[in-house]
């Protein structure tokens, strides 16, 4: 069943193809994302993980996705046969979501020195920035008249968050790459942007041990006082990915209800 995000309808993305990654389930940021775009004409294809198809299905269905993919960004074939699939769907493509990530559990907890080895820490890196860049690569070949692609990202990139260690590595090498892209892309008229996403209810929280906390903290500790909504994440999706974006790339920008920029929580007088 859909998750009934009121998104504001309306036409900025009207005539506007492109590809949505990383929907797991309704709670996916992804989904949010997504839910917005259609809301605003966008027509969609959906690249999920393998195995995932019972839950992205119906909600890709919902929205009139054009193709509903498996895709493993470890696997280059799978990766070939998708892109291969979003084409023939759609031909050109304006827009490119990139939502995933993936570290082993096990070391989403403790001490990062202690706890992390080479095996999961590589895995961590492929899966959460390698496959941005190939994203980014494969995207551009569908996006013969410009276009715009954003990544999903976390302020575990910049501070020390207790818990977050190898994917705040991978953040940081996140954000680094969407720079690089961003230049690379620039004179085929590809922005390339990410969001920094305050702490959200997702299966990828739950992974990571004291995820409530996370969020609890996240709450309290921000100029907003209040958790990071579907909605604002999804707006500011919706202005990166829409010509309402024009002129912005390589820019990693905070949808995190201000937590990012506090230096003591509101409550510390
Ligand atoms: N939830 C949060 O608090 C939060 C905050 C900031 C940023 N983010 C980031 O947002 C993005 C989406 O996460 P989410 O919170 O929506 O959780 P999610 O678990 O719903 O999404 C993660 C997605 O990554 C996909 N994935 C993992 N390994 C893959 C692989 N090998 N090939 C293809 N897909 C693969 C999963 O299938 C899943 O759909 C991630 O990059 C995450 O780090 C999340």
């Amino acid at each position: 069943m859909a998750e009934d995000y009121q998104m504001p309808k309306g036409d900025l993305m009207k005539g506007k193809k492109g590809v949505i990654t990383g929907v797991a389930n309704h709670q996916s940021i992804a989904w949010g994302i997504a839910s917005q775009l259609a809301a605003q004409g966008a027509e969609l294809s959906f690249l999920h993980l393998p195995g995932m198809e019972r839950r992205v299905t119906p909600l890709a269905e919902s929205v009139g996705a054009k193709a509903i993919v498996p895709a493993d960004v470890q696997d280059d074939a799978s990766m070939d046969a998708a892109f291969e699939a979003v084409e023939k769907a759609h031909g050109a493509i304006d827009f490119f979501l990139h939502s995933i990530a993936f570290a082993n559990k096990d070391e989403l907890k403790g001490s990062f020195v202690e706890n992390t080895s080479r095996e999961s820490f590589l895995r961590a890196m492929d899966i959460s920035v390698f496959s941005f860049v190939d994203c980014a690569k494969r995207a551009a070949k569908l996006m013969p008249n410009g276009g715009s692609i954003v990544t999903m990202t976390y302020l575990g990139s910049e501070r020390a968050i207790p818990n977050y260690n190898t994917m705040g590595v991978a953040k940081a090498g996140l954000e680094a790459a969407t720079r690089y892209v961003a230049r690379d892309l620039g004179p085929a008229k590809i922005r390339v942007n990410a969001i920094s996403a305050g702490a959200m209810k997702t299966l990828s929280l739950a992974g990571i041990s004291g995820g409530r906390g996370m969020l609890a903290q996240g709450r309290s500790m921000s100029a907003l006082g209040e958790d990071t909504s579907m909605e604002g994440v999804a707006g500011c999706a919706l202005w990166l990915l829409s010509d309402l974006g024009l002129s912005t790339t390589g820019e990693i920008v905070h949808v995190d209800a201000g937590f990012h920029m506090m230096g003591l929580g509101s409550d510390s007088e």
